[in-house]
């Protein structure tokens, strides 16, 4: 049995070498003028930083006011901490990213987590089809997996799953919920407004698989419990992958809207935060934000998770790049076939491209000449395309570093020993996003923020958060766990 520990890392700081742009021989002063205007439109100063903050805490405020709002900050009905010493096995259903997972978790005791996993893509068709056909899938998945690590099950007895279903759901118990919108490129039709615990356990039963969906859990809030687990001080679990969003712990009495157990003290909240600025007040969107926008499947939807996460930073660089190519100032205006194809520029190129930093850019002209076709490329090219790249990520960092700064302010864990834990593929593989995040919080709390605040990858969040909720599920029978 594979043994993955989710003990959380602070990842190394990459060396990243940057382009500076005074360096770069311009070929014409048109040019030159063009990639300050870049410089300008995509840097966000600090003063714009905490402006976007306080409005993002005036967003939080709104959302635990009511339903509805722009921030939604869902009750997930997990009130409860775990303190490592937590013992069980449960499976976990992982879907909302590119791939669909299953992982069976043990958990030991005294922090301990083994689990196995198996990973299955989710065809694009199935994504934006019928939704029945996607929570039929899922389920033969399970049904795969089980056969696969010959899980059996003995008599009547159920197996319990946490089912991590990263999309905004309204959530009317621990698993019990409905479907507010889709997210990340999901249209699956007929899903908004159902339960889609209903629809799994329905797939399950078709198929007489046992399995009994325990709980229902946001990546965000499986990802503070899984962190959580390894650091009793975590206060918020953060997604920067394909999408993005954070969960962090309330205070029941902050939350004007609740109207269960008041018993409780906390609450965690899923707080759906790259709903941020549907209203457009703050964000400085550029004009290659919005065209990728229009061209997604949710135009005008989730704008703050389109500037920050793994699914449009490609797109966006994109825009830029034919823009420049558009008007002469780059590949000497010739632009490759796969390049005008939309979504072909990965931000998994821009990671890549990040850390370049051989003289001549090696590893940025692989993937403009080998992976994109582009015919021999100038250093002058690759040098505006590293700090397009640069650009994008950097303000992508920042403004995560804006909506943490607005949850650390808002519950003032900044002034005390308090974790962050961040899952996600951006976070764990784009250079020196961890950096700028805490550059950004020393911006505005000071440099004493440093040795309060940690952040730390919590690894497979989504999987044994999952479980974690499920066990505290199994434990608690009223529908809050
Ligand atoms: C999207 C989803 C949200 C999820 C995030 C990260 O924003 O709406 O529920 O947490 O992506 O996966």
């Amino acid at each position: 049995m594979s043994s993955t520990p989710i003990a959380s890392k602070i990842i190394p700081k990459a060396s990243r070498v940057k382009i500076d742009p005074a360096q770069i021989e311009y070929t014409s002063d048109k040019q030159k003028n063009a990639v300050q205007a870049l410089i300008d439109e995509f840097t966000i100063s600090p003063e714009l930083l905490k402006d976007i903050k306080n409005n993002f805490m005036e967003g939080m405020q709104k959302g635990l006011k009511k339903d509805g709002e722009t921030l939604a900050m869902i009750t997930s009905y997990v009130m409860g901490r775990l303190d490592g010493s937590e013992v069980g096995s449960y499976l976990a259903l992982d879907v909302g990213g590119t791939n669909l997972r299953v992982v069976s978790v043990h958990l030991t005791g005294g922090g301990e987590i083994s689990t196995r996993q198996t990973k299955y893509r989710i065809d694009e068709k199935l994504k934006v089809g019928d939704a029945k056909a996607l929570f039929d899938f899922m389920a033969v998945c399970v049904d795969n997996f089980l056969d696969e690590h010959q899980i059996v099950v003995r008599g009547d007895t159920q197996i319990e799953l946490g089912f991590t279903f990263s999309f905004p759901v309204l959530q009317t118990s621990i698993n019990r919920g409905t479907l507010i919108s889709w997210t990340k490129g999901f249209n699956a039709a007929g899903m908004v407004g159902k339960d889609p615990v209903a629809y799994l356990q329905d797939a399950f039963n078709r198929r007489h698989i046992p399995v009994r969906v325990a709980a229902l859990v946001n990546d965000t809030v499986g990802t503070l419990l899984a962190h959580a687990y390894h650091h009793p001080d975590t206060v918020m679990g953060v997604i920067l992958g394909t999408g993005c969003n954070g969960a962090y712990i309330e205070q029941i009495s902050n939350i004007e809207k609740w109207k269960g157990d008041a018993a409780a003290k906390e609450m965690v909240i899923n707080m759906e935060f790259g709903a941020f600025d549907k209203e457009r007040a703050i964000l400085p969107l550029t004009m290659f934000d919005n065209k990728m926008d229009r061209k997604s499947v949710n135009p005008n939807k989730q704008i703050l998770e389109k500037m920050i996460a793994g699914m449009y930073l490609g797109e966006i660089t994109r825009n830029v790049l034919l823009n420049l190519i558009d008007r002469r100032l780059l590949f000497e205006g010739h632009i490759s076939p796969d390049l005008n194809q939309m979504w072909t520029f990965e931000t998994a190129y821009m990671s890549t491209i990040e850390a370049d930093a051989s003289p001549t850019l090696h590893a940025t002209r692989k993937i403009l000449e080998s992976t994109l076709s582009f015919p021999a490329t100038s250093l002058n090219d690759r040098q505006i395309v590293k700090l397009v790249v640069e650009l994008v990520g950097k303000r992508a960092a920042r403004l995560s570093a804006a909506a943490v700064a607005g949850i650390l302010e808002h519950t003032g864990a900044w002034k005390q020993k308090s974790a962050i834990g961040i899952d996600g593929s951006l976070f764990e593989y784009y250079p020196s996003f961890d950096t700028d995040i805490m550059d950004g919080l020393e911006e505005v709390f000071g440099a004493a923020v440093r040795k309060n605040i940690s952040i730390g990858l919590a690894q497979d969040g989504s999987g044994v958060g999952a479980a974690l909720c499920a066990l505290l599920a199994a434990k608690h029978s009223n529908g809050v766990v």
